[in-house]
Parts: structure tokens; C-alpha cells; sequence
């Protein structure tokens, strides 16, 4: 569970969170909200990257500020970037295996999860195909294996699914419910596609210039007036 109290974040004159709270409980949990809304900048927060002004973030109960990016990642959080960070002169294989060399335990243990992960994704057949030669597809699907090394309490996610098309972003949805009970993890998703959102996400939490405009099970909110007019452009 993340719990997040009264988050504020300023950069100079802007703040990209400002007051926020709420607290995702359910398996996979959406984040929406505009460009700009303070998405990226509340999973910065999470992860370490960011230093809030004010609030507190916490993960399973254990407050997140006092720790490192590091410390943080030990105790099963992960993540993605908008921009995903593939290196193209390793193979897809090494891209995986590069994170494991930190987690995982033992190099048995280490070869295990790898071998479980590119399976999990589908890239066992495209292992020792470099970096560069992979498909948009199939660099989020080498970010998506990163985060399923070691023992992941909570995956964000970035927008995994920006610009993939129909039958892309359905592989993606298949991975993506099947994670919680697989791996362990809880999942929060940031995407600008409402019916990726809606499919797989129990609760969501909607975010507009870093203020909470709706949070609460995924149907209720996409159907909020309040919400429709804000996100999705339709009264
Ligand atoms: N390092 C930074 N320095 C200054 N301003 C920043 C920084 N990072 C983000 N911002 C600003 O904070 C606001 C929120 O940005 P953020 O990236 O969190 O939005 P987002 O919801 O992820 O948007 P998008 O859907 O476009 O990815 C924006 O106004 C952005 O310009
Ligand atoms: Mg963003």
C-alpha cells in the first residue's frame, strides 16, 4: 500500500503537487490526469528522485523519505520512465540481467528470476538481440522485466503503453493484470489512455495542476462529470 500525506513539491514558482493526499490500496491502481497534472513528478517522489517540500510518502507502512533511491529499491520498489532506459549495445538478455546484478541474491537466484521475467514478457526468444534492434514494444517489455527482478512489493509504472498500437497494448494489458499475483506486487499505472485505465485499474486516482480532483474505484471516476470535463475534454 502507498499512503501519500500531504505532498507538496515546488519547483521555483511551480508546483507540480500541491497538498496531496490519498492512499492506493487495490492491486493496480490508475494515475491519471492531463499533461503536466504531476504524474511523473508524484512517482519522482516515490522513488527518490524528487525531495518534496512537504507530506510524506510511505510504503507498506515504512516511511519512504528517509531513504535513499537505493534503500528504496532493497525494500521491493520499483519503476519505469517515460523514456525508457534500454541500452542498445546490450543485449536484451544483459539489459534484464544489468538490474539483477544489483538485487538479486545469489547468481543461481539471479539467473532464476531473469530466466522467469524474460519469459513473463516474451522476450525469451529475443534474448540476445541488442538493444537497438528491439521494437518500441519490446524495449517497455526489457523496462517491464527490470522491475519483476528481486522482490517487488510496488511497480510504477510510466506510461508503458504510449504509442503502442491496438494489439500491442493488448499483450500489455495481458501482462499487466497477471502481475500482482505472479510477483507480489501492487501496480500503479500512468497512462492517457482511458480504456487501458479502465480495463485494468480497481481504483484510480485522477490529479490535476498537482491537486487531487477525484480519487476512488477506476468506473466512478471516469464517469465523473467533474473529471470528464477536466481529462477527457467530453461534459
Ligand atoms: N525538474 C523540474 N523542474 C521544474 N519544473 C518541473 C520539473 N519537473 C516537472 N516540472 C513541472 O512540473 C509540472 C508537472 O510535471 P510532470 O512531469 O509531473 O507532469 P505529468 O503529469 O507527468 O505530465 P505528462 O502527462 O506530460 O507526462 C509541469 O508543469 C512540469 O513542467
Ligand atoms: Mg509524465
Amino acid at each position: 500500500m502507498i499512503k501519500i500525506e500531504s505532498l507538496t513539491v515546488q519547483f521555483g514558482g511551480v508546483r507540480p503537487l500541491d497538498a496531496l493526499d490519498g492512499e492506493f490500496t487495490a492491486p493496480i491502481c490508475g494515475l491519471i490526469g492531463p499533461n503536466g497534472a504531476g504524474k511523473t513528478t508524484l512517482l519522482n517522489v516515490l522513488s527518490g528522485f524528487v525531495t518534496p517540500v512537504k507530506g510524506s510518502v510511505s510504503l507498506n507502512g515504512i516511511a519512504l523519505r528517509p531513504l535513499s533511491p537505493v534503500r528504496r529499491v532493497a525494500m521491493g520498489l520499483r519503476r519505469t520512465f517515460q523514456q525508457e532506459l534500454v541500452v542498445d549495445e546490450m543485449t536484451a538478455h544483459d539489459n534484464v540481467r544489468a538490474i539483477a546484478d544489483h538485487i538479486a541474491a545469489s547468481r543461481q537466484e539471479a539467473r532464476a528470476q531473469i530466466g522467469r521475467a524474460m519469459d513473463f514478457v516474451g522476450l525469451t526468444d529475443r534474448a540476445h538481440v541488442p538493444g537497438r534492434q528491439l521494437n518500441l514494444y519490446e524495449r517497455r517489455m526489457i523496462e517491464i522485466g527490470k522491475t519483476l527482478i528481486g522482490k517487488p512489493r510496488a511497480i510504477l509504472l510510466d506510461e508503458p503503453g504510449a504509442g503502442l498500437n491496438e494489439s500491442e497494448t493488448e499483450r500489455l494489458r495481458g501482462l499487466l493484470v497477471q502481475i500482482p499475483e505472479r510477483f507480489g506486487a501492487q501496480l500503479v499505472l500512468i497512462d492517457h489512455d482511458a480504456d487501458l485505465i479502465a480495463s485494468v485499474c480497481v481504483e484510480t486516482m485522477v490529479l490535476d495542476f498537482g491537486k487531487l480532483l477525484a480519487f476512488g474505484p477506476t468506473r466512478v471516476v471516469l464517469d465523473d462529470p467533474v473529471v470528464r470535463r477536466a481529462y477527457l475534454g467530453t461534459a
